[in-house]
């Protein structure tokens, strides 16, 4: 079976630069090519929904040109791109402290999100200053506000609510993550979608994220696809 939700954290853009001599950035660069690759494949592929953690609430401690970088990257993604997302039906979200994203990065993203928002085939998810404890606290916090306001009854909250309170409710019943996969041979995960891979699978490719082909996606699938999903339940 191909897997419905796929969350991928792109490890190894700096070690690649390194390697190569280039300053980090570079890695940056030719990790932002390989995101519009994998983004093809994965609607080819048949998935419903791709999750790409692209900067975490941890990467603010990075050195300010870098973040730069990794900014200016994002707009041109969605510049470059949005024609051919809309074309191809895709629905863009972005999850994370969204406020804290630099203003014009913030801006278009937004206005993309909009632009797209009427379809429904495919979801691309953009993490961004995204961490599972901050959407948790975030959630909570919401949840008692609603409490107070009688909008909630504290008997009522299940895990159900708790994924209307998450970020990822936009996702709807796509919440749940099927597969997660980080390249680099980094075993960790870095504070993301905690909650929603719960009952996920893992992939743990050894490539670092520039170097990680269509041709190595396809290999983690069909990983996936040996694996036996009994999701705590007996095997028939
Ligand atoms: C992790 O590698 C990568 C990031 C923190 C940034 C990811 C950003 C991009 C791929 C570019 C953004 C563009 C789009 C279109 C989303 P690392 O720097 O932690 O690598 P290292 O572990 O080797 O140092």
């Amino acid at each position: 079976m191909i897997p419905q939700h796929v969350a991928i954290i792109m490890d190894g853009n700096g070690r690649w630069a390194k390697m190569r001599g280039r300053p980090r950035f570079f890695g940056h660069i030719r990790g932002s090519a390989q995101v519009r690759e994998i983004v093809r494949e994965a609607k080819r592929q048949g998935i419903k929904a791709l999750t790409l953690y692209a900067f975490s609430t941890e990467n603010w401690k990075r050195p300010e040109d870098e973040l730069t970088v990794i900014w200016k990257l994002l707009r041109k993604y969605i510049r470059r791109e949005v024609k051919e997302l809309d074309q191809n039906k895709v629905k863009l979200h972005v999850i994370g402290e969204i406020g804290r994203i630099p203003e014009g990065a913030r801006a278009e993203l937004l206005q993309a999100v909009e632009k797209l928002s009427v379809h429904e085939e495919f979801h691309l998810t953009f993490a961004l200053s995204y961490g599972s404890r901050t959407e948790w606290v975030s959630a909570a916090k919401q949840m008692a506000e609603d409490c107070k306001l009688g909008k909630l009854q504290p008997q009522d909250i299940s895990e159900s609510v708790i994924d209307q309170y998450l970020w990822t409710s936009c996702l709807g019943r796509l919440s749940d993550v099927d597969l997660v996969i980080r390249t680099s041979g980094e075993l960790r995960m870095s504070n993301f979608l905690l909650w929603q891979a719960c009952y996920a699978e893992f992939d743990f490719p050894q490539t670092l994220w520039p170097d990680y082909t269509v041709e190595e996606f396809r290999k983690s699938l069909e990983r996936y696809q040996t694996r036996e999903r009994r999701l705590g339940g007996l095997t028939k």
